[in-house]
């Protein structure tokens, strides 16, 4: 059943978001209120006829679905701005806002309002994003359709909060790891050869492919590697040198390192 959506804080996230229902048409334009207090960015969004405004308060009234969006030193004047409109019969809450609690935005809004925490990452922008889902008091029908609107844009999947810092790094700073990779692809393809266009083009949809196969036929990597490593050949040469260098080793280093950083 479509619900009335408001997104507030259409910034990067927020207008991706945005984007990406009025695409998969999950969202009507007439069904979604985006705000902020700059409204020349939402120009588009205003045009296709969502409704687009200053209001918060206005947004909330309209709307069942809350997705809050700002960045995190926004959200506790905005929530003592809207929380005598939200009603914990008839709203969900959605907050993307990293590093903030159920427990505190429960708190700030002072009513048992369903609260979901979304961890996304900048591949919403083009409907391809990780999304990892946390709640607290969302029934298993509003945590089904929150499910469906990330769906839309990419896969999701539910975890408990505690593993929300861990989902931020292997999710969200993932992307970076994965750039990293990547242009250590295209560096080492100029080096053999090719140009910077068509080795950059390799080593992007080299990643794509071997990434939708665990996907798509839901293999373990080691699996697909087996089927690329010719006994004495090169790819396994490939391989070991790079394991010799640290590879495996240094990536989950990083990833630790990470995480230890977002744990303080
Ligand atoms: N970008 C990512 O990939 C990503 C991934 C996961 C989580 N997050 C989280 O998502 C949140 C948003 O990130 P972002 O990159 O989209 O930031 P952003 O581009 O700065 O968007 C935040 C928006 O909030 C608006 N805003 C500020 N105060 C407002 C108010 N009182 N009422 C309505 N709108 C208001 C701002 O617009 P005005 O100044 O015009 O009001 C701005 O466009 C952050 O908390 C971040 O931690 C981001």
């Amino acid at each position: 059943m479509a619900k009335k959506i408001a997104i507030i804080g259409g910034g990067n996230l927020g207008a991706s978001i945005a984007e990406g229902l009025l695409q998969s048409e999950f969202s009507r334009p007439v069904e979604l209120s985006i705000t902020r207090r700059n409204l020349s960015q939402l120009g588009r969004f205003a045009e296709q006829g969502c409704m687009v405004h200053s209001d918060n308060r206005k947004a909330v009234k309209a709307s069942e679905v809350i997705i809050l969006a700002v960045k995190p030193y926004n959200y506790a004047a905005i929530l003592q701005d809207i929380k005598t409109e939200l009603d914990p019969k008839k709203h969900i809450l959605v907050s993307v806002i990293t590093g903030a609690w159920i427990e505190q935005l429960q708190k700030a809004i002072g009513k048992p309002v369903p609260v979901i925490r979304a961890m996304p990452n900048t591949a919403i922008a083009i409907q391809q994003s990780m999304t990892c889902l946390a709640h607290a008091g969302a029934s298993a029908t509003q945590l089904s359709y929150i499910q469906d609107l990330f769906g839309q844009l990419g896969r999701t999947v539910i975890i408990d909060e505690k593993l929300m810092d861990a989902a931020t790094v292997l999710g969200a700073c993932g992307t970076a790891y994965a750039m990293r990779y990547i242009r250590a692809n295209i560096q080492g393809g100029i080096e053999i050869g090719f140009d910077a266009a068509t080795a950059s083009l390799i080593a992007a949809q080299t990643v794509k492919g071997a990434a939708e196969l665990l996907l798509q036929k839901g293999t373990h990597p080691e699996q697909e590697i087996d089927k690329v490593t010719t006994p004495k050949g090169c790819t396994i040469a490939g391989l070991n040198e790079m394991e010799h260098q640290g590879f495996s080793s240094s990536l989950i280093r990083g990833l630790v390192a990470s995480y230890k950083k977002i744990e303080g």
